[in-house]
């Protein structure tokens, strides 16, 4: 098996408001191996994009702070280094791409200008090995005539192009680590799948671990080899990507999967899940899906169902279902 690359260990992320405390991250733990892409899923709201900023720890505080837990990078960990530690690290070893690639580059800077940025800062190349290395990277994301695009400006370019440039941004310094939080979202959907093919590219060649945020169970099927299903800043099921598309535990798991519109089949309306994310704000120490859950019983009112295997022991949710009557925990 791969060797830990990253690993979450009840990290706890909050935002302090003037309506109390928010607990966008609350208590998440789970690993992303080398060369894995793991895909977080789940509805809006449900701390998906905070897991992403904290471990690149790029929460703005106050209102946001890391309040508790460990997140290890190679078995460091992250929380613990200086800053200037941790901008090296963000610099070099792992890199973020967003979900608009118009506002994450600068309209000002040529593209060329923009790629060469990082590899002088931090892979201290001279000007001219830069460029050659820009050039390399902007045939590496697959766009033709690397030279004329070198010298382009961001609003020459396509969506899909610029969307490839910050990959090449991203990629620059070798990264064990890309974080993709939505990447194709604003994307049309050819398109879309045209970025999703490069990552897996990209993945097999450089053996780049990857997190990938996305709300598309389609994009998770195609891309995941490990999927965290986040609800209320809660993981609440974890898996293997076939196993959680045969076996899903949790009902909500459940419900995103009806959620997706399955083509060749009938079907009559698109199915959503009922109800809504609860604020989380002073929720209770129960389930948190319980009112949104056709199966909820008494228990799940009143205490946290514990997250852990109830069966092979690389799946693992957190639901009373799946517990046995009258254990103790
Ligand atoms: N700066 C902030 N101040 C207050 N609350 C915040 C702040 N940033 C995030 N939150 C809250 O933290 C929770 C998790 O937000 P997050 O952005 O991680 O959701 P997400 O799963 O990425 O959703 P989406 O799919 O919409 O991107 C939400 O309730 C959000 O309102
Ligand atoms: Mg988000």
């Amino acid at each position: 098996m791969a060797k830990d690359l990253v690993e979450f260990r009840n990290l706890e992320t909050h935002f302090k408001t003037t309506a109390g405390t928010v607990k966008a991250v609350d208590s998440v733990s789970f690993t992303i191996r080398e060369g894995e892409t793991l895909c977080v899923v789940g509805e809006s709201g449900c701390g998906k994009s905070v897991t992403a900023m904290s471990l690149m720890q790029l929460i703005e505080t106050p209102p946001g702070q890391i309040v508790g837990g460990e997140i290890f990078f190679e078995g460091k960990d992250l929380l613990k280094l200086s800053k200037r530690e941790m901008s090296r690290i963000r610099g070099n070893q792992i890199s973020m791409i967003f979900q608009e690639p118009m506002s994450s580059l600068n309209p000002v800077l040529s593209i060329g200008e923009q790629i060469t940025e990082p590899l002088i800062l931090h892979m201290l190349l001279d000007r001219k090995a830069a460029k050659k290395r820009a050039i390399e990277l902007i045939n590496l994301v697959g766009i033709p005539r690397a030279e004329k695009i070198f010298d382009s400006y961001p609003h020459e370019l396509s969506g899909g192009m610029r969307q490839r440039i910050m990959i090449a941004i991203a990629l620059s310094c070798d990264p064990k680590l890309l974080i993709a939080d939505e990447p194709t979202t604003a994307l049309d959907v050819t398109i879309q799948a045209q970025i999703l093919d490069l990552m897996r590219d990209i993945k097999q060649k450089l053996n780049t671990s990857i997190m990938l945020i996305t709300h598309d169970l389609g994009v998770v099927a195609e891309m995941a080899d490990y999927v965290v299903v986040m609800y209320a800043g809660k993981v609440i099921e974890e898996a293997p990507v076939l196993e959680l598309f045969q076996d899903p535990q949790h009902p909500y798991t459940k419900g995103l999967l009806k959620a997706k519109p399955v083509i060749n089949q009938k079907q009559e309306r698109l199915y959503s899940i009922p109800g809504q994310v609860p604020n989380p704000i002073d929720l209770g120490n129960n389930c948190h899906f319980h009112e949104r859950c056709e199966f909820c019983m008494d228990i799940c009112k009143e205490k946290q169902p514990p997250f852990r295997s109830h069966g092979k022991y690389t799946h693992k949710s957190a639901c009373w279902l799946y517990e046995k009557e009258g254990e103790v925990l």
